[in-house]
């Protein structure tokens, strides 16, 4: 499946969404969340977390920039970096920071506000576009690479 869209009347439908994704990744793959402040990009990755079995918190990096989880994928540890590029001021931060070596291939990187990592962020696997639709949500994703794909096809959502 190269593209998938659903609507989201509600915050628990993101969290389902959440959750089916958390079933669907695996280790290596970079998703890029786009969507306007308040679409539900950190919501999502929230979601995600807490079904791979993260208790703690899960708030926005809007400062860091980016924050790394360990978490458990079909019982092997992946690392989860979670991106929020908003108030990143030039490519050099990225470079500099070092992020990019994140992008190793074995991390699964999630990253808000992508369009401000042009051009030096690594290209995604999945695109995930939230747009806020009446009082819900309009979900959009796309599968850009053949992992992206495999993603998408193990994609159960709504879950049943
Ligand atoms: N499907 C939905 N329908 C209605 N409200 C939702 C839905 N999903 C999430 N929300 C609400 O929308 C808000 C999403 O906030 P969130 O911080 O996740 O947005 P964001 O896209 O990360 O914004 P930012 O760009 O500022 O980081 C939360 O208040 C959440 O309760
Ligand atoms: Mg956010």
């Amino acid at each position: 499946m190269q593209h998938f869209t659903a609507y989201l009347p509600d915050e628990s439908a993101t969290l389902a969404l959440g959750a089916a994704l958390a079933r669907a990744v695996a280790p290596g793959l970079v998703i890029y969340l786009h969507g306007d402040l308040g679409a539900g990009k950190t919501a999502l990755t929230r979601a995600l977390l807490r079904a791979c079995g993260h208790q703690g918190t899960v708030k926005s990096p809007t400062y860091t920039l980016s924050e790394p989880y360990r978490v458990q994928l079909a019982g092997a540890p992946v690392n989860l970096i979670h991106y929020d590029l908003y108030r990143m001021a030039s490519p050099e931060e990225f470079l500099d920071a070092g992020f990019r070596e994140d992008f190793d291939g074995k991390n699964i990187c999630i990253v808000e506000w992508p369009e401000k990592g042009e051009p030096v962020l690594p290209p995604p696997d999945v695109r995930v576009l939230l747009t806020v639709s009446g009082a819900g949500r309009t979900v959009e994703l796309q599968a850009l690479s053949p992992q992206g794909l495999l993603c998408l096809d193990r994609l159960s959502f709504p879950a049943g």
